[in-house]
């Protein structure tokens, strides 16, 4: 029997990803799914009820109908709890369930007997690549941050020889140079921008300084690296010795990217007010860090705020600006998961011992579990 699979359109103000577009379908109905598309879903990306359609899926017009009888649910942000009324008890979730949950949203998905899989939680091993959703939507955060950036700059980014004179390049500066601090980095080059790129671990200089840009190196005692490749909190004398190192760099640079993330904790603090107040008039900040608590003291989650001259951008869903490509690449994370969860008897494989399941499993069963938790 084909396993259903609900794709919801999102509600979220400003977010127009999906979770599946209509190129992803051939490949989930060749795997035995049946894909049924809330009518609406896609407009965000420019894909139309009729190309879902046409591509081999039923449309919905309303939850109760996109519901019934449906054995997974795929969305992109965390649903809100009301979202999920009438989805049947023993549905799977699969979504990105942080940042930005609605307080309370796993407890009451294990009461409501929803499972839930966690896109976030898609371990960063060669195996699961194909379904890594935090690298491919943070490529695209990358890129926008630049873009946006560079609208709200009062300058070129590249140098221009011109009749009327010559323009000197500005300066970028990425802080945080994991996967959407490299696009960022990669992306103000191709714009022609003068680029430095920091972050705490030793590993990343080489990959900034791969792309043509600057690495600023910090004195801090020895590599912020942890398990995963992620980074460290860093202590209190720490931070403050980064605070005074970044200060003279930040002062300098027209535009400052941030992306510095501590998987599972705030964001880390790289710009205090008073860095912002040394900054020249016209200079810009793209926080990319906002709904993890920012990377800067003055950003405010999905606000454009100005201090003084300086003007702080801080977008919630910037993977959402190039929606088309974000979803193309969301939605093969997704599929590649669907197909994996899938099991040979028509069913879902929740086996606990395979790496990739027990790290996204998150709801099972009416209980929320961890890691290495029995099924
Ligand atoms: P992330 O989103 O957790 O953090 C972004 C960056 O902020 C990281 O590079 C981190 O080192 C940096 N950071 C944290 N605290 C900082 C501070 N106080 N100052 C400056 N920078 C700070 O990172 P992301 O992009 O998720 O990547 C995490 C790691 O996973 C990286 O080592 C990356 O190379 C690795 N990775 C591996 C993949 C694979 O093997 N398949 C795929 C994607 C990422």
């Amino acid at each position: 029997m084909a396993l259903r699979v609900a794709v919801l359109r999102e509600s979220m103000q400003g977010e127009r990803r999906v979770a599946l577009g209509p190129g992803h379908l051939p490949a989930l109905l060749d795997a035995g799914f049946e894909i049924v598309v809330e009518s609406g879903a896609g407009r965000g990306c420019g894909w139309s009820d009729e190309a879902y359609s046409d591509a081999g899926a039923s449309l919905a017009p309303d939850r109760a109908s996109l519901f019934r009888g449906a054995r997974l649910v795929v969305a992109v942000r965390p649903p809100r709890i009301a979202e999920l009324d009438g989805a049947e008890r023993g549905t799977l979730l699969v979504s990105f369930l942080s940042p930005g949950a609605e307080e309370g949203l796993l407890p009451a998905l294990a009461d409501r007997g929803i499972d839930a899989a966690a896109l976030e939680r898609v371990p960063r091993t060669t195996r699961a690549q194909s379904m890594d959703a935090l690298s491919s939507q943070a490529t695209a955060a990358g890129y926008t941050a630049v873009l946006l950036g560079a609208a709200r700059l009062s300058r070129f980014l590249p140098m221009l020889t011109t009749a009327a004179g010559t323009i000197r390049p500005a300066t970028v500066l990425v802080l945080g140079a994991g996967v959407a601090g490299l696009q960022a980095i990669a992306t103000a080059r191709r714009l022609g921008a003068r680029v430095q790129g920091y972050d705490i671990r030793a590993a990343a200089a080489e990959q900034v300084q791969s792309l043509g840009a600057t690495f600023l190196h910090a004195d801090l005692p020895g590599d912020a690296e942890v398990e995963g490749g992620y980074a460290r909190a860093l202590g209190e004398s720490e931070s403050e010795r980064q605070l005074a190192f970044l200060a003279q760099h930040v002062a300098r640079a027209d535009l400052v990217i941030t992306t510095a993330q501590i998987p599972g904790r705030p964001a880390p603090l790289l710009i205090t007010r008073a860095m912002v107040e040394a900054m020249a008039p016209g200079s810009v900040i793209v926080d990319l860090a906002s709904e993890t608590g920012g990377n800067c003291e003055l950003s405010r989650p999905g606000e454009s705020t100005r201090h003084g001259g300086v003007s702080i951008e801080a977008p919630i869903h910037p993977a959402s600006g190039p929606a088309q490509h974000a979803s193309e690449m969301l939605g093969r994370n997704v599929t590649a998961l669907l197909v994996h969860l899938r099991d040979g008897e028509g069913g879902l494989r929740f086996d606990p011992s395979d790496p990739i399941i027990d790290a996204v499993l998150t709801v099972r069963g009416g209980r929320r579990r961890s890691p290495g938790d029995p099924e």
